[in-house]
């Protein structure tokens, strides 16, 4: 692989450090290993990287339950922001979501967090709710965001 090109494929447990590593700069209370290698054995979940410059650059998941395709994470690399790789990996999740034939996809996000919600919204997530002091970390409030998934989606 050239070093600036830009891989987007299924987690695998090599990747699991570098995962880690954009955790603990990303969020107050990151995943840790054990919590990645459950995910990997739980048969519900999709997790998909990014890969560049010899890097995990990002990372996404989701729980596909039913029809409906929940979002775990998502998470760029501070040193790779700014470069399309967030909405790379949200694409992803969705194109992941649409072979399994789910008919929505869910998320929560913090209601400070103005840049993951203008990438969502860029995405035709749209807000359906709140849930109040849903963080434990500062109390702050989550934004529950949807999208359907319409038949124009399955056949692009
Ligand atoms: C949110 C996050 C995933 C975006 O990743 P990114 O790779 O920097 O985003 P992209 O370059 O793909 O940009 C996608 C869109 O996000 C928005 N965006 C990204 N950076 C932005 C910034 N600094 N200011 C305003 N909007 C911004 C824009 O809408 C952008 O679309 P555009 O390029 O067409 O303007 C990244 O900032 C991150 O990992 N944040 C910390 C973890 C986090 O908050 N995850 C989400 C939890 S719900």
């Amino acid at each position: 692989m050239n070093s600036h090109e830009i891989v987007v494929r299924q987690l695998e447990i090599e990747d699991i450090p570098g995962i880690i590593e954009i955790e603990k700069a990303c969020f107050p209370t990151p995943w840790t290993h054990h919590a990645f290698r459950a995910e990997m054995r739980n048969k519900l979940a999709v997790y998909q990287v990014v890969e560049t410059e010899g890097k995990i650059a990002a990372y996404g998941g989701m729980w596909l339950i039913m029809e409906e395709a929940h979002i775990t994470n998502v998470a760029v690399h501070p040193s790779f922001r700014r470069r399309g790789l967030g909405r790379k990996v949200m694409e992803a999740l969705v194109a992941e979501a649409k072979k399994k034939f789910s008919q929505r996809m869910t998320l929560e996000v913090r209601k400070s967090n103005t840049i993951a919600l203008e990438l969502y919204k860029s995405m035709d997530f749209v807000i359906s709710g709140i849930r109040p002091g849903y963080y434990h970390d500062n109390g702050e409030d989550a934004i529950i965001m949807w999208k359907e998934l319409t038949i124009a989606d399955f056949l692009l």
